[in-house]
């Protein structure tokens, strides 16, 4: 679409805008719910925004408040504006903020990216690989679908799981990023309504937006899904695509339960919505206790696109991860990845097969290692930092903790300087906002994450003590 063709009108714009009477300055408060609209694709980017004496009249304010709300916009880059042709939304840097997150950080402690170290065994069987590279180093070495053997092992996993698999359903890719991505190829046409948690991970949000999505997000936190709202989006707006992530969501650790997997996958049918349901985290229960089947177990038609990963269970190093769906589709989908890549490396797949076959001994030995570092974690922020909320995660990498005043960009500064590398709320928010919030993973030692919390709360004492003026005013 060239520049100019999509347009927002002043009235349309003051609607999404909403009531903001109470908020002062007033200016400010429409310029953040603007930059809101175009970080959560409510506002498409690249749209023409309503001449200031228009959005002024619908909003009922004077022209200079407009003004001054298009000037912050245009500073804080959310517009581009031309003399005499008018202004249009755009993303700061491009959109690129989100991404920066995951850049592994070697100098402080890293509580920010929650990758694990390999799991025990991974040598021995990467060795192992390489003598069974005989039998395939004759022949072409790609495998557009995945090894034979590897699609067996996925398969029989979701077996184990509840959930009846073909090998022929499978489709391995380069991680639950690369099936993403992909997914989004398949499904997504620019404008299309696409459903996503808020806060959810932000990779996959970027990618969403990168397709042109009108991005609606819906809540969740550690207690779970707003099951209201999210059938209302399904029945109100008829999503092209939803992606969740049901098991030990990324960041807030929460997981769906089986009533809630049945009513959104029959929501989705009702509204006609493909569900990408992402599983990177799923294998990573640390309590005892029934985790209820993945959600495709409740898809009658097709419409659930599960997306897995060795990432997390394994390592990250080990590039492999797969998408679960129909066997018509993993072909159509094999299409579509062949527009980036023709193939995952055979290496590593028979790696990854190998140590699948020994999935329980993985599973129980991430358990206990997960467990201990969580609650070394929780019991270091009871101690130092008796005001923070959350609620203890039962499976995945993260705790999702709730700071009393909302300042967690102005700690992740303060901290870097003492040592430690959280992640802020804002990173997995849609609308830029979330700034009570602070992902911790607990990927590390207990000996490290002790240390780690130490320096926040030092880091902590400091921020609220010198409040750093970062962008307070524009919190809501
Ligand atoms: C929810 C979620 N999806 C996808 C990914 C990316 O996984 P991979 O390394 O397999 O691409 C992650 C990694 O943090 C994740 O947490």
């Amino acid at each position: 679409m060239s520049v100019g063709e999509r347009r927002i009108n002043g009235h349309l714009l003051a609607r999404l805008i909403g009531p903001r009477a109470h908020e002062r300055p007033y200016y400010l408060a429409v310029a953040r719910a603007v930059s809101g609209l175009v970080l959560d694709g409510r506002v498409p980017t690249r749209t023409r925004l309503p001449a200031e004496r228009d959005l002024a009249a619908a909003l009922g304010v004077s022209r200079n408040t407009v003004t001054a709300a298009y000037t912050w916009l245009r500073e804080n880059g959310y517009l581009d504006s031309r003399q005499g042709a008018g202004s249009w939304t755009v993303l700061p840097d491009g959109g690129a903020g989100a991404a920066a997150l995951f850049v592994p950080d070697a100098e402080h402690i890293d509580l920010g990216v929650a990758a694990p170290a390999a799991v025990e065994g991974l040598q021995e069987a990467a060795r192992r690989s390489v003598e069974q590279l005989s039998a395939h180093v004759g022949g072409q070495g790609y495998a557009p679908f995945g090894l034979p053997e590897l699609r067996h092992a996925v398969a029989r996993r979701y077996v184990e799981r509840g959930l009846p698999t073909a090998p022929e359903q499978i489709l391995v890719t380069n991680g639950a990023q690369h099936s993403v991505a992909m997914l989004l190829d398949l499904l997504v046409d620019p404008g299309d309504p696409v459903l996503v948690e808020t806060p959810t991970y932000p990779h996959a949000l970027d990618s969403a937006r990168r397709h042109g999505a009108r991005v609606r997000t819906v809540g969740v936190g550690p207690h779970g899904w707003d099951m209201e709202d999210l059938v209302d989006a399904f029945r109100r707006w008829r999503p092209k695509v939803a992606y969740l992530i049901p098991d030990f969501q990324n960041p807030t650790g929460a997981l769906m339960d089986d009533d809630e997997r049945a009513a959104v996958a029959a929501e989705a049918r009702r509204a006609g919505t493909s569900l990408i349901v992402d599983e990177s985290v799923a294998e990573l229960a640390i309590d005892s206790g029934d985790q209820p089947a993945p959600l495709a177990a409740h898809d009658t038609d097709g419409r659930v696109y599960t997306v897995g990963s060795v990432a997390k269970l394994l390592w990250g190093g080990l590039r492999i991860g797969w998408v679960r769906t129909t066997p018509p589709m993993a072909e159509r989908l094999m299409a579509v990845r062949q527009r980036h890549d023709l193939s995952s490396p055979i290496l590593d797949q028979l790696t990854v097969t190998r140590l699948l076959a020994d999935v329980m001994r993985v599973r129980a030995e991430r358990s206990r290692q997960l467990r201990r570092n969580r609650d070394a974690l929780t019991a270091a922020l009871r101690d130092r930092l008796p005001e923070w909320r959350f609620t203890t995660p039962s499976g995945g990498l993260v705790l999702w903790a709730e700071l009393p005043r909302p300042v967690a960009t102005a700690l992740g500064d303060v901290a870097l300087r003492h040592g430690v590398h959280p992640a802020p709320g804002p990173v997995f928010g849609a609308e830029g906002t979330l700034e009570r919030f602070l992902r911790l993973a607990y990927t590390q030692p207990p000996d490290v994450l002790g240390d780690a919390v130490d320096r926040l709360a030092a880091a902590y004492a400091e921020t609220l003590a010198r409040p750093v003026p970062v962008r307070r005013d524009l919190y809501v």
